[in-house]
């Protein structure tokens, strides 16, 4: 009988949907906004907020101490005036009392730590609970600041959003009740109506690993954990769909070294009837990540710290933005939950009738409490590529709630208490280094201005794909709202100058045609970076510098080297790199005081590398040929992570897939250079994968690509490497302090690789698809080898 209704009701509200729900936005019926402590109306978030000092919600209640206090002046100043007053309960509980419609509501609470009338934040315990609901426990909302605090930036103000259905006695109350000896204070309060079946629905959601969870019905209150648009930026509450809420960016809950490419793109979404355009806005559904194409290797891992002891209900969404995918079948990932596989065959066409229009798809998970003390732990989401043309999965935006149980939901005060923010961590500067990466980064940046261009053309052919129709006018602001704000982040010039203290000389570490490069650390998120600043005279104009960054900020993956972010304050032009701890991959290999790296090492660099340029060569519908691959241009990060730098000679091929090659003037590094494109003056995928091979001869032997004090048999690397490896030589040539290192299975897979590499004829080298799988074959040797004898023989 109760399903059965509720089943109805619900068909009732579909067919409802169809005819008005697209042509509607959403209008919550109610809408209150209370800023807590204060007397008069006030604007914060971009809305009216009225002052609770005589508000109708206050019951006369002569027992309760409630009074209005600012923050004193020690703390950061609020963010929003919300913050500057609010409401005190220092003796017994207090409720505040909404009159509203019957259905599910949104109940925001905003907090703001804070000294009140010399009342300390962290003696702040109380509970809240609101129909019938206990929301919030002995809860502490500076001890909650704090542990928001960890992984991103320091946060001051934060909100508890909670679902909760109002029934037929159409009244909203909030009580606080202060813990002894302690005090409640609120700083504001929201309340907004949501659509009806947003998230109640009449089917069951689809559990994980138990036959059954509790359904989601009108007797079930949510909180919100987590409300991410993956693959982009924070959405402000004003930019939701008229339900206010507010979007995060994922970077900060990825797991691992893996963090996939992010997309964008800025064409209408076309919404349905089951995904009407109130689920999420367009920004979410118009940003993804997705694996990239080299991802048969790696989940695509989330790591979200949640209460133990509860249900979870995650809501995925997806929507297709690359162009590439057309239809069903072509690209199916597997979506694992906590390790268990929570869709065997997720195909977001499949689920569109083969249309590619935004979807979500709901699963629900239990996370056991091993300990019962309701501890955090981490809920795992994970993408893993299934099968299809193209061997890749995404996702546009994840949220999670937390479900009651037994009309309960809160958890204990996150434990890690807060210390003091650690202030500006100390690291060595360096005396000036001779050689080093940053002539690289350099490039890097050039390069970028060529690149630039290059990815132009490519966005622009891909928008146009998408869309059917002509591309749209792209506005330096839309770009900007595209980026995704904490990977590729603005940075004031004020934290820009703090990161180098001033542009001082001692932290410059690069010096060239277009500027300095500084190693600097960034306060806020409180990392190492690589500094480019381009000299005023540069002729680049402002607009042309953002939309670079917007292009560049897409071209994600782990074997290159990242844009992390810009300052374009004060006609600064500035661009912010993840910062290479090691250095290029030559000072590690010969002229060197460095030790020596380990064969191991060596080849995972090179696979590296290879899947880095494997991944220019595919990655857009023109390839990227790099033009200038060597050791140089091989940067490696703290955990000796190979990225390709300096894409200052790069090249995008032709548009015509049937021609490999584009003309153009020869360029690129001496003792590298492929002779065909020398000869021919054609650049081809393959002349990258020459250079490639030159740099697998560099690490093998140790030596420099042209040595002139050598005999003459011995001067060119490529030339002595090549005859040696044709006489099965090899093995005398390589590096003295290698010798014994190499299992001869792996050197005689290695020398064929190289040499394949370095063969006269393009067409006759292998792809750098090829070379990958080769490496990791020789690798796969090495590892067989080093199994089958013990280490110290
Ligand atoms: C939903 O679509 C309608 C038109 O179809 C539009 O008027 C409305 O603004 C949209 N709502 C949102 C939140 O985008
Ligand atoms: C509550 O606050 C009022 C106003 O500051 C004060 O007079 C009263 O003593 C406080 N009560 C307790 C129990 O701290
Ligand atoms: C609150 O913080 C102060 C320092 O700001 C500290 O002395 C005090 O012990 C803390 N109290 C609690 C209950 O943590
Ligand atoms: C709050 O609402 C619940 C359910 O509507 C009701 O049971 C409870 O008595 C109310 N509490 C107060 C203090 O009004
Ligand atoms: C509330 O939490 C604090 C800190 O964990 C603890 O010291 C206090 O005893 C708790 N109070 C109650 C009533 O549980
Ligand atoms: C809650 O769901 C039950 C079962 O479907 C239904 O009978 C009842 O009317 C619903 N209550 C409200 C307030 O919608
Ligand atoms: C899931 O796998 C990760 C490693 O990928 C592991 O750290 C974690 O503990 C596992 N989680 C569960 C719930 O088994
Ligand atoms: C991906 O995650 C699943 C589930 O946790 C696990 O079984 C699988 O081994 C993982 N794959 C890789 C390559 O880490
Ligand atoms: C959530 O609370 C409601 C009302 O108290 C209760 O009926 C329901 O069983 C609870 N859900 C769970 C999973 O305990
Ligand atoms: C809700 O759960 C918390 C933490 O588990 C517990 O301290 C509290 O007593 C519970 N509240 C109710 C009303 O059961």
């Amino acid at each position: 009988m109760f399903t059965f209704t509720l089943r109805l009701f619900s068909l009732l509200l579909i067919s409802t949907t169809t005819s008005t729900a697209t042509a509607q936005p959403y209008q919550a019926t109610d809408h209150f906004l209370l800023d807590c402590g204060a007397s008069s109306t006030t604007t914060s978030f971009s809305r009216r907020w009225s002052g609770d000092e005589h508000s109708e919600f206050l019951p006369f209640n002569s027992h309760v101490t409630s009074f209005l206090s600012t923050p004193t002046a020690q703390y950061p100043p609020p963010p929003e005036n919300l913050y500057t007053t609010s409401r005190i309960f220092n003796t017994s509980s207090f409720t505040y009392k909404f009159p509203v419609s019957q259905g599910p509501k949104f109940l925001r609470l905003h907090f703001y730590p804070a000294t009140y009338s010399n009342l300390k934040e962290n003696q702040s315990f109380f509970s809240v609970s609101s129909n019938g609901y206990s929301l919030l426990t002995n809860f502490s909302a500076s001890r909650t600041s704090c542990f928001l605090s960890q992984p991103r930036p320091k946060v001051s103000s934060f909100f508890k959003e909670f679902i909760i259905y109002v029934k037929d006695t159409q009244i909203l109350n909030i009580t606080f009740t202060p813990s002894p000896n302690s005090y409640a204070f609120i700083n504001g309060i929201e309340i907004v109506s949501m659509p009806e079946n947003l998230h109640f629905k009449a089917e069951k959601y689809k559990y994980l690993d138990q036959i059954s969870g509790p359904v989601v019905d009108n007797y079930t209150a949510l909180e919100t954990i987590y409300r991410l648009n993956v693959g982009g930026g924070q959405i402000s509450s004003k930019d939701d769909t008229g339900l206010y809420r507010s979007w995060d960016g994922d970077d900060n809950y990825i797991f691992g070294a893996s963090f996939g490419l992010t997309w964008g793109m800025d064409s209408p979404i076309v919404y349905t009837t089951n995904t009407p355009n109130y689920t999420a806005p367009e920004i979410v559904y118009q940003t993804q990540r997705s694996m990239g194409l080299l991802s048969q290797h790696y989940n695509l891992t989330w790591a979200l710290p949640v209460d133990s002891g509860f249900y979870y209900l995650l809501r995925l969404h997806f929507c297709n933005i690359i162009p590439q995918y057309t239809k069903k079948f072509q690209m199916v990932f597997k979506i694992f939950i906590n390790n268990q596989t929570a869709e065997h065959e997720a195909d977001p066409f499949f689920w569109t009738q083969g249309s590619g229009c935004p979807v979500y798809k709901d699963y629900g998970v239990y996370v056991v409490d091993p300990d019962g003390k309701g501890n955090k732990q981490d809920l795992w989401l994970a993408l893993h590529p299934f099968y299809g043309q193209y061997l890749d999965g995404y996702l546009n935006g994840l949220e999670v709630f937390k479900l009651n149980m037994t009309g309960n939901l809160s958890s204990p005060n996150p434990e890690r208490s807060c210390t003091t923010p650690p202030s500006r961590l100390t690291y060595p500067i360096k005396e000036k280094k001779k050689k080093t990466p940053y002539g690289v980064i350099l490039g890097c940046v050039g390069g970028g201005l060529v690149m630039f261009s290059l990815l132009v053309l490519m966005v622009l052919c891909y928008r146009r794909r998408t869309m059917g129709k002509s591309s749209p006018r792209v506005t330096s602001k839309s770009f900007r709202s595209l980026l995704p704000s904490d990977r590729c982040h603005s940075y004031t010039l004020k934290e820009v100058k703090f990161a180098t203290d001033e542009f001082n000389e001692n932290c410059v570490i690069g010096n060239g045609g277009f500027g300095k490069v500084y190693k600097g650390y960034m306060e806020k998120t409180r990392n190492t970076v690589a500094i480019k600043r381009l000299n005023k005279s540069s002729s680049q104009g402002f607009h042309e510098f953002q939309t670079e960054i917007a292009m560049l900020s897409k071209l994600r993956h782990v074997h290159l080297v990242s844009l992390i972010g810009y300052c374009d304050e004060n006609g600064e032009m500035i661009l912010v790199y993840e910062y290479m701890a090691q250095g290029t991959l030559q000072e590690h290999v010969y002229n060197t005081n460095n030790p020596p790296l380990s064969w191991k090492t060596r080849l995972s660099i090179c696979i590296g590398a290879a899947k880095g340029l494997h991944y220019l060569h595919t990655c857009g519908k023109r390839r990227i040929i790099h033009r200038d691959v060597k050791s140089t241009n091989i940067l490696l990060d703290e955990k000796w992570v190979a990225k390709l730098s300096d894409f200052g000679l790069s090249k995008l091929g032709s548009k015509d897939p049937l021609k490999t090659h584009v003309s153009t003037l020869v360029k690129g590094s001496l003792g590298y250079i492929d002779p065909e494109y020398c000869k021919t003056k054609q650049l081809t995928d393959k002349s990258d994968v020459y250079s490639f091979g030159v740099v697998l001869l560099e690490v093998l032997c140790s030596r420099p690509v042209i040595l002139r004090r050598l005999s003459d048999e011995q001067v060119s690397l490529v030339t002595w490497g090549k005859s040696c490896y044709r006489r099965g030589t090899l093995h005398e040539i390589i590096d003295p302090k290698l010798s014994g290192e190499i299992a001869p299975e792996c050197l005689r897979k290695f020398g064929e690789v190289a040499n394949s590499c370095l063969h006269e004829e393009g067409s006759e080298r292998p792809s750098m698809e090829d070379v990958v799988w080769g490496l990791e074959f020789a690798l796969q040797l090495q590892d067989i080898a080093n199994e089958a004898v013990p280490e110290n023989q």
